[in-house]
């Protein structure tokens, strides 16, 4: 069992990269003839509008989780920030589908909490749901129903209750590394897709399982907070076998088509991939350590739930073809696209895993948000196009920037879309776009600091005002019109370098 400390800068330092697209990829296809750049995209009129949120970042009253023990425990949390000092989502509903129905968002994302319907395991046995917590989400998605805005739903986003993993017992073994973990996933979905299913046709499983994992078992800047590759493989075995008992779960369940696309649900997981490049191009071993990388961090889970190809031993060989437990358990893939990282020369080394993409703010010249990440359109494309070889529809779950001064966010929104909207143009098939995220929030290890809402909150008021950034307009507008011109964009202020860091974080 390998032991190891990681110093890191972020709670989502250590995720995933995609890479640079074409390694691994064979190179047999001619280069096809340079296009000229467009002078503007457009955007079907079923393409989805959305923003994204998770339970525990914005909610109050989830202590009983392991979050919530986690973010009581000194020096886990910048500032020692509380997540009950937060947007207190769930008291502001109304107001909050009334902003994206003024926004003209079509879609909204968001998660709902197993702790908050199943507080204890007594209740969760005995499938004994808690009523208010319930009908919190009754009452949401009844608010969205009544605006014509299609919600999407996480089932779990980073968070169990206390009864599923208790950072206060790190030795134990915690979440998915116990095979009843996955039975009870199971029965959460198939209880969720049998109580919302006449409301919702949109699932995400599990959002970005393997950041959960390696933020939680590498890291240990997540619960449960340990340093162990043993246990973050074995985690993410369980990962995949879970997702894919619950997509199952879903279908059974789900059998409703509720906004009348002849579908009645659409299954997949959130998945962070981001570009990896090498410390030193000119290197063969930095070159090794992309494509290792990109086999682990962005197609180990996607092959295993698509292709059921799995890589049981994470020697960069699949192992297992087309496994039926696993293959063709995604609908589409939801696609969280946050950046860059670099691996290779100055990376760890570590077993199972290969190289660790630990990220500290690059240097280079592209402008940084105020987490120091790699503002990167580019890269996007780059991954879009990666997710695109597995041939199903896309939607971008996540995408967006912590800015908390409100002067990068219309360009960075601004250039993202566009990229998609290129995307598509290269005939790509990517129906909704999710904007992260609806309102400031908790940002895990980070506290409040990183501010990556449309609408920012002040958390010193008790009404909690959210009050619009300037991207809101722009976004109301793109959606709107469905068009967005390349002069637009010239016309944006530029870019300003991490204009407001969050220190020690
Ligand atoms: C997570 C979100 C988080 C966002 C910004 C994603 O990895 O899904 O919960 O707030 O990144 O860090």
């Amino acid at each position: 069992m390998l032991r190891l400390v990681l110093r890191l800068t972020g709670a989502v330092s250590l995720t995933a990269g995609a890479v640079a697209l074409a390694v691994g990829c064979g190179g047999a296809e001619p280069d096809p003839l340079p296009q000229p750049e467009p002078t503007e995209v457009t955007f079907p009129p079923q393409f989805l509008w959305g923003t994204g949120t998770a339970g525990f970042q914005i909610e109050s009253g989830l202590d009983h989780t392991d979050w919530g023990i986690w973010a009581s425990l000194p020096g886990k949390i910048a500032g020692d920030d509380q997540p009950n000092d937060g947007p207190d989502a769930l008291a502001h509903i109304a107001s909050d589908v009334g902003l994206m129905a003024t926004m003209g968002l079509t879609s909204y994302r968001f998660s709902i909490e197993l702790a908050r319907v199943y507080p204890t395991r007594a209740d969760f046995d005995a499938d004994t749901p808690d009523v208010a917590g319930l009908a919190a989400y009754d009452e949401l998605i009844d608010a969205l129903g009544d605006e014509g805005i299609e919600p999407l739903v996480t089932l779990h986003h980073f968070v169990w209750p206390s009864y599923v993993r208790d950072p206060t017992q790190p030795t134990e073994p915690q979440g998915f590394e116990r095979d009843d973990t996955v039975a009870l996933f199971e029965s959460w979905c198939s209880r969720m897709g049998a109580h919302f299913g006449d409301r919702v046709d949109l699932w995400v499983t599990l959002n970005e399982p393997l950041v959960e994992a390696s933020v939680g078992y590498l890291a240990s800047i997540f619960p449960p907070g340990v340093s162990d590759t043993d246990r973050l493989v074995a985690v993410m075995k369980r990962q995949v076998r879970a997702h894919a008992r619950c997509y199952d779960a879903l279908h059974e369940t789900d059998q409703t088509d509720a906004n009348g696309d002849g579908v009645a649900a659409m299954v997949s997981i959130a998945k962070h991939d981001r570009v990896y490049e090498p410390f030193d191009a000119s290197l063969d071993t930095d070159l090794d350590a992309v494509r290792r990388a990109t086999h682990f961090w962005n197609r180990w889970f996607t092959d295993a739930i698509v292709l059921g190809d799995l890589d049981e031993d994470f020697d960069g060989d699949v192992d297992v073809t087309g496994d039926p437990a696993l293959v063709g358990r995604a609908d589409y893939l939801g696609l969280n696209y946050y950046g860059v990282s670099k691996v290779g020369t100055l990376s760890l080394e570590l077993p199972h895993v290969g190289p660790v993409p630990v990220q500290i703010a690059l240097l280079n010249d592209r402008p940084k948000t105020d987490l120091r990440w790699d503002i990167y359109p580019a890269g996007f494309a780059v991954v879009i196009d990666e997710m695109a070889r597995y041939g199903l529809p896309i939607y971008i779950t996540e995408n967006g920037l912590a800015d908390s001064k409100d002067v990068n966010r219309s360009r960075f929104l601004a250039e993202h879309l566009f990229e998609i909207g290129k995307a598509m143009l290269r005939g790509v098939d990517i129906r909704g776009y999710y904007h992260w995220s609806l309102i400031d929030n908790f940002e895990w290890a980070g506290g409040f600091c990183p501010r990556f809402g449309f609408y920012s909150v002040d958390y010193d008021s008790p009404e909690r005002t959210r009050s619009a950034t300037a991207a809101v307009p722009l976004m109301a507008d793109i959606a709107a019109t469905l068009r967005l011109t390349q002069a637009t964009i010239d016309g944006l202020p530029a870019y300003l370098s991490a204009p407001a860091p969050c220190e020690g974080f």
